[in-house]
């Protein structure tokens, strides 16, 4: 060996010196996910297999590490390197080259070098890669793990992929890894990783076998059948992922990664009973699955939905319905009458009317009920005030006063003259049950007393004992009038007009006495009384009556007796006899 070598901690490498390039670098461009990233920096020293961990961090195109990490080639330290060429191989890998920062003169080599590191990087995740540092083509160094030298010391153009011609190792090369600061992937132990000097990696021919179609599922994406090739299932729409895997990867041993995925109909979760509601339809409670609900009589929904369907996202559509009890409007009051009884407005509850007195139904209803279509049973009741029956006319009587036929409406009768109320009323009035209050009046004739016998008369005509009836008396023979009325009528006030005929016996007048004459008996001077004469002695009758009788017409019988001296008389008499 014409150099030396040393290996610093923690990155250590062998170092071959270069003469400084002072061409331009070329562009270089560090995978996306290690840049400006502090990473966890495992490797395994070459010279001593002592596990180190550390940290690196990845600028745009620099290499930076905190002061623990540097390469110090013959006492000078490189703490920081800039990316001047890269090479990508795959989707996963890549080749980088860095160049130190500073140039290094110690060595085998005079003046000013530059030392590079070929890195070959070998993404696992974004948070997880691997890489090589790849070997120089000089094998005589060991390790043989370094950065590159170019033969015959030639100095590269910055602008070769100079990495990838160099990949010759006389020892196994040792995996480093980064891992991103705060994360946790790590390489499977069973990893197939790829070394540093297959290339690119990825081309081994590694095939897994296609795969059955998936009940339920429709592929998303499959990049093949390939080593590391993905298929990606989705379960369709309602349907959901129970077991297996909906990305599989096609593996090293040539088997896909997971299961297959079972894919299974999402359900809902049954659904509590609705208030007010039956389920008139109901096809289950798996995706698409629908379920009805109708309100039941008298309830109408206010909010929610009356049919739910089974979604997608195991919820069922819209939302719980909610029936609430059907309303009534308020009820106008009505005319003439009044509530008795009120249950409320809503579905089935009761009003009830009484027609106030004096009031009839003539129309609609006493009792409605709110039914289910929001409208009250019935119509509107209608209370008209109460007629009584025209009445006939009353015999023998007028109508003095009437204020129709209606409920408190009087009718006021009087009995004409001559007759007077024996039953029913005089004054009606129109009563709540359209009956006249009372009864019939009757009026008949005003009778008046029977009149006693009237001493010393005969009734001569009687037409009765009725108003306006009259009788007529007259005094027996001998009597006569002497006070009262011989004729009376029977009033309207019951009484007979006039007063009792008095019939008092007839008197003659007392007579002068007879001269020559002596009474000789004498009963009285009243009708039928006599008188009795006799001629004095001596005297004898020559004209008139000597017995006398008072008669009707208060004259007495016969004539005045006239007495006379007998001789005179007799020879006188006998002389004209
Ligand atoms: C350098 O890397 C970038 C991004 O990965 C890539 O587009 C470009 O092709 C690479 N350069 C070469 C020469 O491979
Ligand atoms: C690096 O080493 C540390 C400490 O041993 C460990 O916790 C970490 O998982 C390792 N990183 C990887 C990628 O193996
Ligand atoms: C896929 O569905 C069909 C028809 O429903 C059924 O016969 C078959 O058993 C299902 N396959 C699996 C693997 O479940
Ligand atoms: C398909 O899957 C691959 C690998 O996971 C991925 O790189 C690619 O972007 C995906 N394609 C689509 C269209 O999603
Ligand atoms: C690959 O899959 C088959 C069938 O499932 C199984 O018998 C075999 O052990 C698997 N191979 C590996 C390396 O796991
Ligand atoms: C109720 O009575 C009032 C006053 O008599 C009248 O104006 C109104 O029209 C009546 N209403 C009905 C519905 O008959
Ligand atoms: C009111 O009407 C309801 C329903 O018809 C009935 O159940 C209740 O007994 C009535 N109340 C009265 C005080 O009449
Ligand atoms: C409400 O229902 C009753 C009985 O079915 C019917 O007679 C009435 O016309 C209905 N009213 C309305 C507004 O539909
Ligand atoms: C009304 O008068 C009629 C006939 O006189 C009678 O039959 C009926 O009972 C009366 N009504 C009442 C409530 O008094
Ligand atoms: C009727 O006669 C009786 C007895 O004579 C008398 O008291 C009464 O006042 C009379 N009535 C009238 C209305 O004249
Ligand atoms: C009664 O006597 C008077 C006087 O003598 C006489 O004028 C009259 O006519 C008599 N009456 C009768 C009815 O005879």
């Amino acid at each position: 060996m014409d150099f030396k070598i040393l290996f610093v901690n923690p990155m250590t490498v062998v170092i071959h010196l270069y003469v400084l390039s002072t061409v331009t670098d070329a562009n270089c461009i560090l995978p996306q996910e290690l840049r400006n990233m502090e990473w966890i920096y495992n490797y395994t020293r070459p010279d001593n297999n002592q596990a180190v961990t550390t940290t690196l961090e990845f600028q745009n195109t620099i290499l930076t590490s905190p002061s623990s990490i540097s390469f110090n080639a013959f006492g000078t330290t490189i703490d920081a390197w800039t990316c001047i060429s890269n090479l990508t191989l795959s989707n996963t890998e890549s080749v980088v080259l860095f160049k130190s920062d500073v140039s290094y003169t110690d060595g085998p080599f005079s003046g000013s070098r530059r030392l590079y590191l070929c890195m070959k990087f070998t993404k696992v995740t974004d948070n997880l890669f691997y890489f090589y540092l790849l070997s120089d083509v000089d094998n005589t160094i060991v390790p043989n793990e370094r950065v590159f030298n170019p033969p015959g010391n030639s100095i590269p153009a910055d602008t070769e992929p100079l990495c990838s011609t160099f990949c010759q190792y006389s020892t196994e090369p040792k995996i480093r890894t980064l891992q991103k600061t705060g994360t946790t992937d790590v390489v499977p132990s069973d990893a197939a990783l790829c070394t540093p000097c297959e290339n690119p990696c990825e081309e081994q021919v590694v095939a897994c076998q296609d795969l059955d179609p998936v009940n339920f599922t429709t592929i998303t994406n499959q990049t093949g059948t390939n080593y590391q090739d993905t298929i990606t299932y989705a379960c369709i729409t309602g349907y959901k992922l129970t077991s297996g895997s909906l990305t599989r990867q096609c593996m090293a041993n040539e088997n896909w990664s997971g299961s297959i995925p079972v894919c299974e109909v999402v359900a809902c979760e049954d659904l509590d009973p609705v208030n007010f509601a039956t389920i008139t339809a109901q096809t289950g409670t798996n995706y698409q699955d629908t379920i009805t609900y109708a309100c039941i009589t008298g309830y109408e929904l206010t909010s929610g939905s009356l049919t739910r369907q089974c979604m997608a996202n195991e919820k069922w559509s819209g939302s719980l319905p909610v029936c609430e009890v059907v309303a009534c409007q308020d009820l106008d009051p009505v005319n003439f009458t009044t509530i008795t009884n009120q249950t409320g407005t809503n579905y089935q509850d009761t009003i009830t009317y009484a027609c106030i007195t004096g009031y009839e139904l003539t129309s609609g209803s006493l009792t409605r009920q709110c039914m289910a279509n929001e409208s009250w049973s019935g119509s509107i009741p209608v209370c008209e005030v109460v007629a009584c029956e025209d009445l006939d006319p009353v015999n023998f009587a007028t109508i003095t006063a009437q204020t129709g036929t209606n409920y408190q409406d009087t009718i006021t009768y009087a009995c004409i003259t001559g007759y007077e109320l024996t039953s029913g009323s005089l004054t009606r009035q129109c009563m709540a049950n359209e009956n006249w209050s009372g009864s019939l009046p009757v009026c008949e004739v005003v009778a008046c007393q029977d009149l006693d016998p009237v001493n010393f008369a005969t009734i001569t005509t009687q037409t009765g004992t009725n108003y306006q009836d009259t009788i007529t008396y007259a005094c027996i023979t001998g009597y006569e009038l002497t006070s009262g009325s011989l004729t009376r009528q029977c009033m309207a006030n019951e009484n007979w007009s006039g007063s009792l005929p008095v019939c008092e016996v007839v008197a003659c007048e007392d007579l002068d006495p007879v001269n020559f004459a002596t009474i000789t008996t004498q009963t009285g001077t009243n009708y039928q009384d006599t008188i009795t004469y006799a001629c004095n002695t001596g005297y004898k009758l020559t004209s008139g009556s000597l017995t006398r009788q008072c008669m009707a017409n208060k004259n007495w019988s016969g004539s005045l007796p006239v007495c006379r001296l007998g001789h005179h008389c007799q020879s006188r008499r006998r002389r004209w006899r």
